[in-house]
């Protein structure tokens, strides 16, 4: 029965592939030098053109805009230059079935089929400008990195570039440095160049076959090769120490960022033009160094206005900065460095406890408190914080505070008197919600430890507190917002009651 089944699945796409071999005749249309493929002239392309680089994108996403402009620049220099290779794009949002064919689970992404052969694509880094994506195709036919034979033509070079990777190599031709050239191949986004100049490897003081980093002429990073060494650990060394010790998030980094081969992120959300910035940065930078390779330290400037969709992704109110963060990009859990202060000790605790797995994930809600409606102050957290605050039947006073804030707990006690002031009166409920555990569902524009009231009317109304501290001005606003909402509702109720009419009517029309 099995085999019956595969015998008319042949049958079926031997017919099908004829049909499809018609309409193969017809000429690819082509988008700026760049042809569009198809399910149904992919095949066609691939036996074309025998080297076929195919860019996968989404018109929708924003990453992939970028990239179809680039790639079109790519594809007219190249037609410029005679090249062999020919690029082609696939709309993945449209060609879906296509897509699942050739397995493509990310976009934009990047392959070069070679020799037609549809199953064995190389893969090639994302890659965001146009010169990347011709250095990478250059790389792959010559030689991936440039000869260079004296000082002054490495310092020509290292004046150019921010960073330039330079193998020195007592053999340039064969030995360790063919190791070199495989890697130069695959980082298609960073100089490369090999020598065996005396001059140079004194220069550097430098005495074993070496890549070294190179920032503006100055050795950066230093990494010996022995015959141990294979082709990953190089490009493993280049990509963690081809950052600096803090990358700031914007649109040149964000995909380096993104894609690093570092999945511990520590994120510094601050407000850049604010005071207090430098000391926080400089003991963000100083932790950072005993860390490279383990965790990438990350700058978002949270004053910087192009950096509200990242904020919001992260779940950061700007007012909240400066607060620190650690991602897990492998499992995308986050965690919060508990605390105000943000200095070197702080953040290497958290550093040190976070990797030997001790701190606890920052969780959308803590379970709800057994009790937590029995003690005067009410204990709210995430899941029953909307239906207790937005009842209209009480006016709430909640307490928006930081457990691990001393600022916060100083109200703790303050709360309790307004409970007792209440305890009696049956439209008010006093509660408290641990906000750095706990994400709600309301603008919060103010920082931690905030004093907010939900009235009790239908709406779903906040009236935040400004006053003083203290028992007397808290009792006055309550009192006031509940004489303002009593007012309210019956407004409301008024409203409520015609609109309930005019469904009645409209109903009787109906029948
Ligand atoms: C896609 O993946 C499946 C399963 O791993 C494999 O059988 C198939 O040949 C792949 N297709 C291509 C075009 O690589
Ligand atoms: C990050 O997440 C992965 C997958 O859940 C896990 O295996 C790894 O231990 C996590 N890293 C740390 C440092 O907790
Ligand atoms: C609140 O009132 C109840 C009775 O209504 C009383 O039993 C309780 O002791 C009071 N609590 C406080 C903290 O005063």
């Amino acid at each position: 029965m099995q085999i019956y089944i595969v015998c008319i699945e042949l049958l079926l796409s031997a017919c099908l592939s004829g049909i499809l071999a018609k309409k193969e005749d017809e000429p690819i249309s082509e988008d700026k030098g760049v042809l569009v493929l198809t399910e149904n002239n992919l095949n066609q392309a691939l036996k074309q053109h025998s080297q076929l680089l195919v860019h996968f994108y989404a018109p929708l996403s924003g990453e992939s805009l970028g990239s179809i402009l680039e790639f079109a620049k790519a594809a007219s220099e190249l037609k410029e230059t005679k090249s062999s290779v020919k690029l082609g794009k696939i709309d993945v949002s449209k060609e879906k079935d296509l897509a699942k064919v050739l397995n493509v689970t990310t976009v934009p992404s990047l392959r070069l089929y070679i020799s037609g052969d549809k199953y064995n694509p190389v893969q090639c880094p994302v890659l965001k400008s146009s010169t990347a994506i011709l250095t990478w195709l250059k790389r792959r036919e010559g030689p991936s990195a440039d000869l260079i034979t004296d000082l002054s033509q490495l310092e020509s070079l290292t004046a150019e570039e921010e960073l330039v990777v330079l193998g020195l190599f007592k053999d340039v031709e064969t030995g360790l440095v063919r190791l070199f050239y495989d890697v130069a191949a695959d980082i298609a986004d960073l100089p490369f160049c090999v020598t065996g100049s005396k001059q140079i490897f004194s220069k550097y003081n430098i005495f074993d076959d070496s890549v070294v980093l190179l920032r503006k002429s100055k050795t950066a990073e230093m990494f010996k090769l022995t015959s141990q060494t294979v082709k990953e650990d190089v490009i493993h060394f280049i990509r963690v120490h081809e950052m600096p010790l803090v990358t700031e998030y914007n649109g040149m980094t964000s995909s380096k960022i993104l894609n690093s081969v570092v999945q511990n992120h520590l994120v510094l959300f601050t407000d850049k033009a604010k005071k207090g910035f430098k000391q926080i940065y400089r003991a963000f930078k100083s932790t950072a160094k005993e860390y490279r390779g383990k965790i990438l330290f990350v700058l978002i400037d949270a004053g910087e206005p192009r950096n509200g969709r990242i904020l919001e992704y992260f779940r950061v109110r700007r007012e909240e900065s400066p607060l620190v963060r650690m991602v897990n990009l492998t499992d995308n859990l986050q965690y919060q460095l508990p605390s105000d202060q943000l200095d070197i000790q702080t953040i290497t605790d958290f550093c040190q406890s976070y990797l030997q797995g001790k701190v606890k994930p920052k969780l959308q809600s803590e379970p709800i408190p057994d009790g937590w409606d029995k003690q005067p102050v009410k204990e709210l957290v995430g899941i029953n914080f909307e239906r207790v605050a937005f009842n209209e039947k009480k006016n709430v006073l909640v307490l928006f505070y930081a457990a691990w804030s001393s600022e916060s707990r100083a109200l703790f006690p303050l709360f309790e008197d307004l409970a007792k002031h209440y305890n009696d009166t049956e439209d008010v409920v006093v509660a408290r919600i641990d906000i750095t555990a706990n994400d709600v569902n309301i603008l919060m524009t103010d920082r931690y430890p905030s004093i907010k009231l939900f009235p009790a009317v239908y709406a779903e109304r906040v009236v935040p507190y400004s006053g003083p501290n203290e028992l007397e001005p808290i009792v006055e606003f309550v009192n006031a917002g509940r004489a303002q909402a009593k007012e309210d509702k019956a407004k409301e109720e008024i409203e409520r009651k015609k609109y309930l009419d005019a469904q009645k009517e409209a109903t009787k029309e109906e029948l």
